[in-house]
């Protein structure tokens, strides 16, 4: 699908599920819940070090079994405030949401990426996909941190559509990877 300008989550049904969120909008609400996502991220986005750095802290002490399934857990066990491995992971799940924001509008490039992380996540990480539920309150959490009186509960509202809909497409994309065994 070539990229309008338009999110195409406008134009397609991929979403459409019965699920809460985005997939019960009208076009116009969508398009607004994308320009909320888009215009929220890009301030959240200018220290992403910092603010990736909140969202992990934030998921390891509220979650501390999920320690666990990273490579630098003995770092984050040891002292959390100076592990390298938190910053680098950091790093790339803000790079990460960053390419998936842009995307939005270039659903075919971003739905197959999305499978393959989630694949990587089930098979390689072990991730489930129950703890997509504590990723995303980290996220919304540090969203909060970040974004101060900016974080109305129509942005709220928003991010929980767009995080609901990528973590439902890494998941089916991790589901998948389990089934047939490969990554
Ligand atoms: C929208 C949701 C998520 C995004 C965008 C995301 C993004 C990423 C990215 C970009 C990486 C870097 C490595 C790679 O590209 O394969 C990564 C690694 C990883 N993620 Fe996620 N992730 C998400 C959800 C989760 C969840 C729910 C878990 C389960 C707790 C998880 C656990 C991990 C682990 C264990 C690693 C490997 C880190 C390491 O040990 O080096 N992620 N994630």
């Amino acid at each position: 699908m070539a990229s309008t300008g338009k999110p195409d989550i406008l134009s397609t049904n991929v979403f459409h599920s019965e699920k809460q969120g985005v997939t019960e909008d009208k076009p116009d609400d969508l398009q607004k819940t994308v320009d909320i996502v888009v215009q929220t991220w890009k301030l959240v986005n200018q220290d992403a070090l910092k603010h990736g750095t909140v969202f992990y802290k934030r998921l390891f002490t509220t979650h501390p079994g999920v320690v666990e399934l990273f490579s630098f857990s003995s770092e984050v066990k040891e002292n959390m405030d100076e592990s390298s491995g938190l910053e680098n992971q950091a790093y790339l799940l803000m790079a990460m949401i960053d390419y998936a924001v842009s995307q939005l509008g270039n659903l075919d490039e971003l739905i197959p990426k999305l499978k393959d992380l989630g694949a990587t996540h089930f098979v390689k990480y072990q991730a489930k996909p129950e703890h997509f539920k504590p990723v995303g309150e980290s996220l919304l959490w540090t969203l909060k941190e970040g974004l101060g009186e900016l974080f109305t509960p129509e942005v709220e509202k928003a991010w929980t559509s767009i995080y609901t809909i990528l973590s439902d497409v890494m998941i089916e994309g991790g589901k998948a990877a389990l089934d047939d065994g490969s990554v």
